[in-house]
């Protein structure tokens, strides 16, 4: 079931305001964007559908991205706070026929519902939320005619290169639990979908979503984290970059040192971090 924002019927009227930039404004600052209705033409924004919204990362993209996208919110518990560009639909990721009518009129899939545990039991929750879950993503955006699908995987499909100096994304995986595994098979889907059914697959690595330019940080200690902020640029630009059949990228900020590369994020998809410990730290 589908449910429309009180003020949608309104909006569909009128068309959906666009987002326009301060000169010199980091559109991806939140305080930094303003929205005002320059022209109504609902085409330009991409539909995009968020499995796993009511989440941590899902909750984060929404509140950065604002009104850039026209975005249905899934997931299998209610997502609170509905604004005027989303919608929310109730779903089970382990249904198909209920995930490929969900991605109906949908440009873009962003397939976050998983379990993020790395102690995740594999017949309790990983086979059902992960495997079959994740396998009915791609199969659903094929389906319903989806352009791309951005996969959450993590970094723990290569943790065990940590310690490393830099790791590019295309050394062979090296999970080391089963977590980890499991999103290696979601990015091995993604090059199945990308070559067999033309469906663009961008999997992001992703680091530990909680990096703070404030915090407590030693820039001389390797960091995988990604602040808010980074990780909403990350995956907005893995909805809007054109031209990518299939990749997997790093999820992290821009760190003094890290044992993934950024820089593949940055050639692939021309992602900017603005945060890491690469930065000096803010003071408050
Ligand atoms: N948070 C991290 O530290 C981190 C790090 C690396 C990768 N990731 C990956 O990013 C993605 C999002 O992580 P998160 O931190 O937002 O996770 P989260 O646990 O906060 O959110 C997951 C969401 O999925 C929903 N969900 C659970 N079962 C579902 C089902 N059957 N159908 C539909 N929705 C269901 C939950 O209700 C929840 O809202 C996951 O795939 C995770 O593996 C997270």
């Amino acid at each position: 079931m589908i449910t429309k924002s009180p003020l949608c019927s309104f909006i569909s009227i009128l068309g959906q305001p666009s987002v326009s930039l301060k000169q010199g404004a980091d559109w991806y600052g939140f305080e930094l964007i303003s929205t005002e209705v320059k022209e109504l033409n609902m085409t330009k924004k991409k539909n995009v559908i968020i499995t796993g919204a009511a989440g941590l990362v899902g909750t984060t993209l929404r509140q950065y991205w604002a009104d850039r996208y026209s975005l249905r919110l899934a997931d299998i518990r209610r997502v609170e706070n509905l604004q005027v560009h989303e919608d929310f639909t109730q779903l089970d990721i382990t249904d198909l026929e209920a995930f490929a009518t969900a991605c109906q009129g949908m440009d873009v899939l962003v397939h976050l519902a998983a379990d993020r545990s790395p102690t995740a039991d594999f017949y309790e929750s990983l086979l059902n939320l992960n495997i079959i879950g994740g396998y009915n993503g791609f199969e659903a955006a094929r389906r319903a005619g989806c352009q791309r699908i951005v996969f959450a995987s993590s970094i723990n499909s290569v943790l065990g290169y940590q310690g490393a100096k830099s790791v590019s994304w295309d050394v062979p995986v090296f999970p080391q639990n089963v977590y980890g595994a499991t999103k290696c098979f979601g990015e091995a889907l993604g090059r199945v979908y990308a070559d067999q059914h033309s469906l663009s697959c961008i999997s992001v690595r992703l680091g530990s979503p909680n990096f703070d330019q404030g915090g407590d940080w030693d820039p001389e200690n390797p960091s995988h984290q990604i602040s808010p902020r980074d990780m909403a640029q990350l995956f907005s630009r893995c909805i809007d970059v054109e031209n990518v059949n299939v990749a997997i990228v790093p999820g992290i900020s821009r760190h003094k040192k890290s044992w993934q590369d950024v820089e593949d994020a940055c050639r692939i998809l021309g992602y900017e971090p603005q945060d890491g410990t690469a930065f000096p730290r803010t003071i408050c």
